[in-house]
C-alpha cells in the first residue's frame, strides 16, 4: 500500500493531466448529437485501463450509449469488489455563465473546472489511478476488481439494471463501491448511507382549444394557467408538507439515534443559507434543513410554462400550460407508488373545464446501505488514514438509482465513498473538482482496497 500511495504522489501532475484529456471528450448523453462523442469516452476509458495492465477490459454494448467493463481477479480466495461510476455528463447549458469553455479543463485555485470534472468522471478516474498506483507498484491491487463504468446515468441508467440482469455472474462482488456523491464539507470526511430516490413527471392543462382574446373571453373561460398554478400550489401545505394523498405512506422515517446523529453533524445553517444565495431555509415542519435536503420526501415544480413569455405584452388567454414536477423519494417509498398516487391526486383536482394529460418521465428508488458491514467499516478505516478523522455517516439528498439495483438484482451493498462538495456546482455552469479531494480520493481508494482486501 505505502508504495501504491507514493506512486500516486510522485505521478499526481500526470493523473491530472490525464483527466484533463477525458474530460475534454463532451460525454453529453442526452444530446443524440454527441453519440459519438459518449463512445468516444467510452473507447478512451477502455484504452485507457488496458494500458495500466488491467487484464480484461471490454466495451460491451447495450441497446444505448456502452458499458465499459474491466476486471483483474487476483486470487479465487480474495475479495472481490465491484466498482462503479458514469462517463457520461450533463450538458453544459446555459454556455454563456462558464468562465472557461466546459470542454477545455482549467485548473484555478486548486480546483479544475470542466462539465464532468466531479460528476462523474474526476471521481471515477480517481479508481483508475488508484488501481494503477498498484499496477505500477506492487503488480496488481490487493483484491480481486471489476470495474463497470456507464455512459447513461444523466439519462436514468436506462439499460443497466438489464444488463446486470444478463451478466450476474460476470458482475458477481462481495460489495460495490461508488464515488459519485458528496464529501460533508471541505475537510470534512464522510461515508453516505442514504440516498433519495426520485419520481418524475409532466402534467398539461388544456382548457379552450385554441389561444383567446381575453378582453373577449376573459370573464366567462377558465384560464389554464390559472388552473394549473392552483393546482400547484395546492400541493404543498402551510407546514410546507406535501398534500398528495398517501404521500407520506411508506417513508421510513429517521430513527431517534440518527435525528440525534444529525443534529450533532458538523452543519452551520446560517453558512449554508448564505451559499445557497437564499434569505431563508424553509423546510417541512418539525424537521432540519439538513433533514429536509437528505431524508425526506420533497415535490418540486422544476418548470412551468404557457400562454405569452416573449417581450411585451399580448393579451392572450392560453389554451393550454404544462409544467414539470419531480419528487424527491426516500427508502419505503417507490417511484412506481408515488407516480400513481400524483395521478390520482391530478385528476382528482382537475377543474371540469380542463383536460388533463399527464406522464411519467422517469423515477428511481431511493437507497439505505447498512453502516455496520466490513466494507463500510474498511472505507471508514481508510478515510480515516487520509483525513485522520473518523468520517461521518451521512445521507446525500441526490439519486443514483442503480444502487438499488445492485442490491435487488446483484444482492450487492454499496459503499458510497465520495469526494464532491454541494458547491462544487454538479450540472451547473462552472463545475469544479478540488485538486486536494481528487488525491484524497485516490488515497482513500488505495487504502480501502488494501484494508478490504485482507478482510476475508
Ligand atoms: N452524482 C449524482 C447524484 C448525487 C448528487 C448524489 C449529489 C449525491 C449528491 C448523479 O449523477 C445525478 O445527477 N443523479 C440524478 C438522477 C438521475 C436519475 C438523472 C439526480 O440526482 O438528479
Ligand atoms: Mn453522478
Ligand atoms: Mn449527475
Amino acid at each position: 500500500m505505502d508504495t501504491a500511495l507514493s506512486y500516486t504522489e510522485q505521478h499526481f501532475d500526470q493523473f491530472v493531466d490525464e483527466l484533463k484529456d477525458f474530460l475534454r471528450i463532451p460525454s453529453v448523453s442526452t444530446d443524440p448529437n454527441h453519440a459519438g462523442d459518449v463512445r468516444e469516452a467510452a473507447g478512451w476509458l477502455a484504452d485507457h485501463m488496458r494500458a495500466l495492465g488491467v487484464s480484461k477490459v471490454d466495451i460491451m454494448e447495450t441497446a444505448g450509449h456502452p458499458i465499459v467493463y474491466g476486471e483483474h481477479i487476483v486470487s479465487p480466495d480474495a475479495p472481490t469488489i465491484l466498482v462503479y461510476g458514469h462517463y457520461d455528463v450533463q450538458p453544459p447549458d446555459p454556455l454563456d455563465l462558464w468562465k472557461t469553455d466546459p470542454f477545455d479543463p482549467q485548473v484555478r485555485d486548486g480546483n479544475l473546472y470542466a462539465r464532468g470534472a466531479c460528476d462523474d468522471k474526476g471521481q471515477l478516474f480517481m479508481h483508475v489511478k488508484a488501481a494503477e498506483s498498484y499496477f505500477k507498484t506492487e503488480g496488481a491491487p490487493p483484491l480481486n476488481v471489476k470495474w463497470i463504468f456507464e455512459g447513461e446515468e444523466e439519462i436514468g441508467s436506462k439499460h443497466l439494471p438489464q444488463f446486470l440482469e444478463e451478466h450476474k455472474d460476470l458482475l458477481a462482488a462481495d460489495v460495490a463501491l461508488v464515488s459519485d456523491t458528496a464529501l460533508f464539507g471541505n475537510g470534512v470526511p464522510s461515508i453516505t448511507y442514504g440516498l433519495r430516490g426520485l419520481a418524475y413527471v409532466e402534467v398539461t392543462l388544456e382548457g379552450p382549444s385554441i389561444d383567446l382574446h381575453s378582453g373577449v373571453y376573459g370573464g366567462a373561460v377558465e384560464n389554464p394557467i390559472n388552473a394549473l398554478a392552483t393546482m400547484i400550489g395546492n400541493l404543498h401545505d402551510d407546514q410546507h408538507r406535501v398534500t398528495v394523498e398517501g404521500f407520506y405512506d411508506n417513508v421510513i422515517d429517521l430513527t431517534p439515534e440518527e435525528r440525534e446523529t444529525f443534529a450533532s453533524l458538523p452543519f452551520d445553517g446560517e453558512a449554508w443559507v448564505q451559499e445557497v444565495g437564499a434569505s431563508k431555509s424553509k423546510t417541512e415542519a418539525g424537521y432540519s434543513p439538513l433533514e429536509g435536503t437528505t431524508a425526506r420526501p420533497t415535490l418540486d415544480c422544476n418548470g412551468i410554462w404557457g400562454g405569452f413569455t416573449g417581450a411585451g405584452a399580448k393579451t392572450v388567454l392560453p389554451s393550454k400550460a404544462s409544467a414539470k414536477i419531480s419528487c424527491r423519494l426516500v427508502p419505503g417509498q417507490t417511484p412506481a407508488e408515488i407516480t400513481d398516487k400524483l395521478e390520482a391526486h391530478f385528476r382528482k383536482h382537475t377543474p371540469e373545464t380542463m383536460k388533463l394529460t399527464f406522464t411519467d418521465l422517469h423515477g428511481g428508488h431511493g437507497a439505505l446501505v447498512p453502516t455496520d458491514s466490513p466494507a463500510m467499516k474498511a472505507a471508514s478505516e481508510a478515510m480515516e488514514g487520509v483525513y485522520n478523522e473518523t468520517p461521518y455517516m451521512v445521507r446525500c439528498g441526490g439519486s443514483i438509482p442503480i444502487v438499488a439495483d445492485f442490491k435487488r438484482i446483484l444482492d450487492q451493498d454499496t459503499v458510497l465513498m465520495g469526494f464532491g462538495l454541494d458547491s462544487d456546482a454538479i450540472h451547473s455552469p462552472n463545475e469544479k473538482f478540488g485538486l486536494d479531494r481528487f488525491r484524497a480520493g485516490i488515497d482513500s481508494i488505495i487504502r480501502f482496497m488494501a484494508i478490504y482486501g485482507r478482510s476475508n
